[in-house]
């Protein structure tokens, strides 16, 4: 199994999908939000320049997100594969990812399309909790700790992410729609995308994203 590209608006369940998929395949995920929220809270020079983006609910510059994913494909845990979740994220980097993906000898196999009623976005967002600790993902109705605010994996308090709030996620939604859905577009005629249906169970999409996948 070589790259797989998780594309779908911000709630689908791509950070959700990713991490079980590097738990059973044993290859890394990607994700550009994660790396990016990293350096904001450890105040880098890379932190400096997205935090206002990201607050903002506006997509951090091509040439700065591009500059990472470049960095960390190179990486020895790559080599298997990886699971890009968040990026590309506009026409221009996916055509960079084309030209580092050939630079560095990798193959994009499967675009993965999460689809999901739209309505149903707003609701994952605004109940999402995050472990600080290890990075789980929680939801206060649809995948709820067994202890309140507090990680089942290792006990470590669970936050609301800065951008889970209703006005940003909108703008979120609208970024979405303008910048990257028209992703959907340049990799129809590659043959690497499939639709996944994920509305529903979490177990059940990761099923068919399994099935899919194999
Ligand atoms: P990023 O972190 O990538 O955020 P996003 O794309 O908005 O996506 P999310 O992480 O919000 O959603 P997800 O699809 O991962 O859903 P999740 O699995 O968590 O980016 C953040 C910011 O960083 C951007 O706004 C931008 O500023 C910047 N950035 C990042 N990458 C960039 C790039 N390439 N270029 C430029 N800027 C970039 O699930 C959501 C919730 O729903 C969870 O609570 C989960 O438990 C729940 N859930 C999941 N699946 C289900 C289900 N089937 N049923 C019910 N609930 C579910
Ligand atoms: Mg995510």
């Amino acid at each position: 199994m070589t790259g797989i590209i998780l594309l779908g608006p911000p709630g689908a369940g791509k950070g959700t999908q990713a991490k079980k998929l590097t738990e059973e395949f044993g290859i890394p995920q990607i994700s550009t939000g994660d790396m990016l929220r990293e350096a904001v809270k450890n105040g880098t020079e890379l932190g400096r320049k997205a935090k206002a983006f990201m607050d903002s609910g506006g997509l951090v510059p091509d040439e700065v997100v591009i500059g990472i994913v470049k960095e960390r494909l190179a990486a020895g845990d790559c080599a298997k594969g990886f699971i890009l979740d968040g990026f590309p994220r506009t026409i221009p980097q996916a055509a960079a990812l084309d030209r580092v993906a050939e630079e560095l000898g990798k193959e994009i196999r499967f675009v993965l399309s999460l689809e999901v009623d739209p309505d149903e976005l707003m609701e994952r967002l605004c109940g999402r909790r995050t472990c600080t600790g290890c990075g789980a993902m929680y939801h206060v109705k649809f995948r709820a700790p067994k202890e309140d605010g507090k990680c089942d994996k290792c006990g470590t308090a669970l936050i609301q992410r800065d951008d889970d709030r209703e006005e940003t996620i909108r703008k979120r939604l609208e970024n979405y729609n303008k910048a990257t859905a028209p992703l959907l577009d340049y990799y129809k005629t590659t043959g690497k995308i499939r639709s996944v249906m994920a509305s529903g169970e979490i177990d059940a999409i990761y099923g068919n994203i399994v099935k899919i996948l194999r």
